[in-house]
């Protein structure tokens, strides 16, 4: 067993608030992404699990200890950095013995041989054993590290942003390695990162952390199809939701300017306004897979535009579709339509997919369908 448990930790550097008032439930052999920007307060978070900083309030719990005074050696967590701390003179075994060799734990020699065996079969370094690390190439070494850090079965398995210095490709692979990793191994992990897509291939669940404060945590599925708010809906998806100012007046959402908006009824979206009011300034959130593209009008929500620009994809077209000046949105099309800049065609919006952000708050504002 090896659950995680936030209470109200908070973590402050001078003015700044690291980490800001978390609550966090973390489960047994959970794999749970934190995902947010670069300062977002990731690190810091790790780091206060591992006992490497100290919270300004708030408790840390490893299952039903609280180990705020725990050094980092008796929490029984293990790191992996986004750099590698690899000893570069030592070869693979010796980096990989090292965590064992430790004064608290005196494994035995065979027991040490057949751990490293083990590991270095399912990280695929077996081979590697006898070079010196100095030599590997980056994925070999990141694997490693990850190596040496699970070679001890900790309770815990920390990771911080462990595949941001491999090429894209190396990393692709080892987001689907390290998924398998954690099914064959069963510990808990708690991994970093500000990448969404790994966020969203890899995480059981996921938080997603803004200035120290998390916005949201929930199963991928709830994180993309439901952001709680505007953060969080811009962070996860790419090509980036569309997010078009707008206004709630009565039972229609006028999209763009009042001279040439867009007119939607609200009904068409199948959910209900909070504090509907006789005009309010929000913001409509629409994924561009959620806008169908066609050359005829469709019934619905559908609205003359032309192709301002055009990034093809391959599987896929991202098309920039200008309503008017001050209304461009966009849409992916398959890439069979041959759609060219400059055409004229239809984007039919799909209102049951959309999302309504407050403009002032921007707290999403639909009732649950
Ligand atoms: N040791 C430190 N001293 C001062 N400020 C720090 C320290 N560590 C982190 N910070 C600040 O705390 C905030 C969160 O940092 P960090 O946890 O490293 O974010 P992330 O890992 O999400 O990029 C940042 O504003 C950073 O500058
Ligand atoms: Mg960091």
């Amino acid at each position: 067993m090896a659950e995680v448990k936030l209470v109200e930790l908070t973590k402050k550097f001078g003015d700044i608030t690291a980490v800001n008032v978390m609550n966090l439930d973390i489960k047994d052999r959970e794999f749970f992404v934190l995902l947010g920007p670069t300062g977002a307060g990731k690190t810091t978070t790790l780091r206060l699990v591992a006992g490497l900083e100290k919270p300004d309030v708030g408790d840390i719990f490893l299952d039903t200890n609280k180990v705020n005074s725990w050094s980092p050696a008796v929490r029984d967590v293990a790191f992996v950095f986004q750099y590698y701390t690899l000893y570069p003179h030592y070869t693979v075994r010796q980096n990989l013995e090292f965590p064992l060799k430790s004064n608290l734990r005196k494994t035995p020699r065979a027991e040490i041989d057949k751990k490293i065996a083990d590991i270095s079969k399912i990280l695929h370094i077996d081979h590697l054993l006898d070079r010196q690390t100095v030599n590997l190439s980056g994925g070999e070494m990141q694997r490693v590290a990850i190596g040496r850090a699970i070679v001890r079965t900790p309770k815990v398995f920390l990771m911080d942003e462990p595949l941001s210095n491999l090429d894209a490709k190396l990393r692709e692979e080892m987001r689907a390695e390290l998924a398998r990793l954690h099914i064959d191994l069963g510990f808990t992990f708690f991994y970093v990162t500000h990448d969404q897509v790994e966020a969203m291939t890899m995480g059981d669940r996921i938080g997603v952390l803004n200035e120290g404060s998390l916005m949201q945590v929930g199963y991928p599925d709830e994180i993309y199809n439901r952001p709680k708010n505007m953060f969080v809906a811009k962070f996860v998806g790419s090509p980036m939701v569309n997010l078009l100012e707008s206004e709630i007046a009565g039972e229609k959402l006028i999209i763009g300017r009042r001279e040439k908006a867009m007119e939607c009824s609200l009904n068409a979206m199948q959910c209900k306004i909070v504090g509907r009011s006789k005009s309010k300034n929000v913001f409509l959130g629409i994924r561009p897979e959620d806008i169908t593209i066609s050359r005829e009008k469709q019934p619905g929500n559908s609205f003359k535009c032309s192709v301002y620009f055009k990034q093809s994809m391959g599987v896929e077209d991202i098309l920039n579709l200008k309503f008017t000046d001050d209304l461009i949105f966009k849409a992916l099309a398959p890439p069979r339509l041959s759609i060219d800049v400059g055409d004229s065609l239809y984007a039919t919006f799909l209102m049951d997919r959309a999302h309504i952000f407050d403009a002032e708050t921007e707290e999403r504002l639909e009732m649950p369908k």
